[in-house]
């Protein structure tokens, strides 16, 4: 038998502040950690549930030197953004503290410090990349290159977003600088590192050993992979002038790598915490008896698994995470999400144009939920689980319930006379709910959630109280009472997945706000005969396709100005003589005939008149044009270019096209008011 800790620390990834939060941070890190926090915290457990804003590192640097004001005023604007989205989306965070606040900087100095004074750190003078134009070394994300283990060629210095190794600067193969461009040179400067490879041999037996069964396949086989390959060790401060100062001698100039100092934000948030609730934050951290949880996306695992262990380790006094339940990865009608290509759903944009519809997206997220690979993000399936399951089965359940008491006995609580078998299946979820997210299946969890307000919904349909309320109305008194039974426990179990619902569903219930999960779990009687319920409300409300059309346009636009702004602008070619451009025979023609080709995606065969006769040209317009709606169009055509064959259709000439602003294809209009059919242009 398991006990239960005595204590439950839960991390959440602190996000960078270089921009504001969309779904993919939703799904993959916040959402879960919350489910799981206030499960605990209904269960009357103690819980510290700790986040905060990451604001060192290089990506704040270039955010800031891209928009000419300082990495502070980055900071504070998107804290400010982030904090917000957090809140009214309801993440129930103990607290939301910053990497930037004064008592983060003197745990991560004081812990840095520690581990020199005990000699943890390995000091160094090593080559590291230089940007010579810019008169700065390259740490981490500024300077690019191709990843050593699978090649992606847009790697950044410390770690490949492509497959998520984690490596050194000088480890990529063609560097280059993403502050100038420029190859990078080599300079000898001074750092501390941490050697990971003495921890590889307890790392091995506390990951590979003693976690094989309890983490996620995921998280267990990226460790085992690191393991196994060998760890070196990791430089854990840098040379930049943006982020926590290395506290020891020889440290002027530099700074703490963000990765060391970030996760330890998560002790200092604890602090600063435990100082406003007048407790001791030590036990949250150091006793065994506490669950340490980080919960984070799968790009963070290196840090979360191995270096962030490792460090706790050698300092000495620290429990290390009992688990880390990292997720895949969300993606977004097909594609992966990008804060720099704007392809996002940002969690600000989402509540302006689905007010207090918060709920519905956490209902798809974690529907949805890349628990074990990564997932799409569709706004048809959106529609579709509020409409088909919040709409039609919880909604539909809550307001007959509600309404037929209202209309029957004036929204009071009848008196029952019959166990009805459904209260007794009734009785299973809040077990099955709650292991579900004991182990962090969300997922699951929330589809039993749903089953609940299902059994509610055929329950109501089978014994069809509307019939009945005539010829047997005691009888309707047992079934209404028994349905209000189901939509209180729903109210409570909805809690860690919807709180908005839930609070609103209490709310109409009358339900006192702070029922706990194991008031449902020993079956006390939430509603008792004779108790008042409140006013009926809906729910959910049902989303039309044209507010779906609108979100896909508005995608679609992101696509187009993306095309634009990557269109590759070409090299200008070789100069050529003005007798070359005078070779070339230009004339506007007219297309009289146009047939796409069969059995080919782009080629068209038109017929042209040209003015000096008529014939054929094959040209590859035809997924940007629809053959009728190209006749009698005219055309600028290059009439003298040697004719060839294409799919076995001999071309005589080309038709002259370009791309507009949009990046789609147009013909090269001759202005035919000023050129008659058949001249001749040049
Ligand atoms: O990936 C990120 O967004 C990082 N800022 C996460 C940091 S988690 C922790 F260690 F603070
Ligand atoms: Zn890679």
């Amino acid at each position: 038998m398991t006990t239960t800790p005595k204590r439950y620390t839960i991390t959440a990834a602190l996000p960078y502040t270089n921009g504001p939060i969309h779904i993919g941070h939703l799904a993959g890190v916040y959402i879960p950690s919350d489910i799981y926090a206030r499960y605990q915290r209904l269960q009357g457990r103690d819980v510290a549930f700790v986040c905060g804003s990451d604001e060192h590192g290089v990506p704040i640097t270039i955010k800031a030197k891209k928009e000419g004001i300082t990495p502070q005023q980055v900071v504070d604007r998107y804290h400010t953004i982030i904090k917000k989205s957090f809140e009214d989306f309801g993440i129930s965070f103990d607290i939301y503290s910053r990497t930037s606040a004064k008592i983060h900087h003197e745990t991560a100095s004081e812990f840095f410090k520690k581990l020199y004074d005990s000699g943890k750190f390995i000091e160094q003078v090593t080559e590291q990349l230089y940007d010579s134009e810019a008169n700065q070394f390259l740490a981490d994300r500024f300077v690019l290159g191709t990843c050593p283990k699978c090649g992606f060629e847009e790697s950044y210095g410390d770690q490949c977003e492509n497959c998520g190794t984690s490596h050194n600067a000088t480890d990529l193969i063609n560097p280059k600088s993403a502050i100038s461009g420029a190859v990078p040179t080599v300079k000898e400067t001074k750092h501390w590192f941490l050697p990971l490879d003495k921890y590889q041999p307890w790392l091995k037996e506390w990951i590979l050993e003693s976690h094989k069964n309890d983490w996620k396949p995921n998280v267990y086989g990226q460790c085992k992979s690191w393991i196994t390959d060998g760890l070196k060790p990791r430089a854990v401060t840098r040379d930049l002038d943006w982020g926590i100062p290395v506290p020891v001698p020889g440290g002027e100039g530099k700074v703490l790598y963000v990765w060391f100092d970030a996760p330890i934000g998560y002790i200092s948030a604890t602090k600063e915490w435990a100082a406003e609730q007048g407790k001791d934050w030590e036990p949250y951290w150091k006793d065994k008896d506490t669950k340490l949880l980080h919960f984070i996306g799968k790009d963070n695992i290196v840090f979360h698994c191995i270096i962030f262990p490792s460090m706790l380790k050698a300092e000495g006094s620290y429990i290390v995470p009992d688990n880390v339940p990292a997720n895949e990865f969300l993606n977004l009608e097909g594609n992966k999400l990008s804060t720099s290509k704007n392809w996002a759903v940002w969690l600000h944009e989402y509540l302006e144009e689905f007010p207090d519809m918060q709920d519905v997206l956490r209902y798809t997220l974690t529907a949805n939920a890349p628990e074990s690979k990564d997932n799409d993000f569709t706004w048809k399936d959106f529609q579709t689980r509020n409409n088909s399951e919040l709409v039609a089965i919880f909604g539909n359940f809550i307001n007959r319930v509600t309404v037929l008491t209202h209309k029957y006995y004036d929204g009071v609580v009848p008196a029952s006379e019959v166990d009805f078998k459904e209260l007794t299946q009734m009785q299973e979820f809040p077990t099955q709910i709650g292991e579900a997210i004991e182990r962090y299946k969300f997922r699951d969890g929330l589809s039993s959630l749903i089953n609940l307000a299902r059994l509610g919904n055929v329950f109501l349909q089978e014994q069809e109280p509307w019939k009945k309320i005539k010829e047997d109305p005691k009888a309707v008194e047992s079934i209404i009472n028994a349905a209000l039974q189901i939509a209180a426990t729903l109210a409570v179990l909805s809690e860690p997945f919807l709180p908005f619902t839930s609070d609103k569903l209490k709310n109409m219930l009358g339900l006192d706000a702070n029922i706990d999960w194991n008031q449902i779990v020993n079956r006390e009687t939430l509603l008792p005969a004779g108790h008042k319920i409140n006013e009926s409300q809906l729910l959910f409300s049902k989303i039309e396709d044209k507010t779906i059309a609108l979100q896909l346009e508005k995608l679609e636009a992101t696509k187009t100005q993306n095309a634009a702004q990557n269109k590759e602008v070409m090299p200008q070619k070789d100069t050529i003589s003005f007798e070359d451009f005078t070779a070339m025979d230009l004339r506007v023609g007219t297309i009289l005939e146009a047939e796409k080709m069969p059995k080919t995606k782009k080629l068209m065969v038109l017929k042209i008149d040209t003015g000096i006769d008529v014939r054929t040209i094959v040209s590859g317009i035809a997924e940007s044009f629809e053959a009728a709606d190209i006749v009698g169009k005219q055309v600028t055509v290059l009439v003298n270019l040697a004719p060839r064959a294409l799919r076995g259709v001999e071309s005589e000439g080309m038709i002259l096209m370009t791309e507009n602003d949009q990046g789609n294809l147009v013909f090269v209009n001759p202005d035919v008011t000023d050129i008659g059919n058949g001249n001749t242009i040049n």
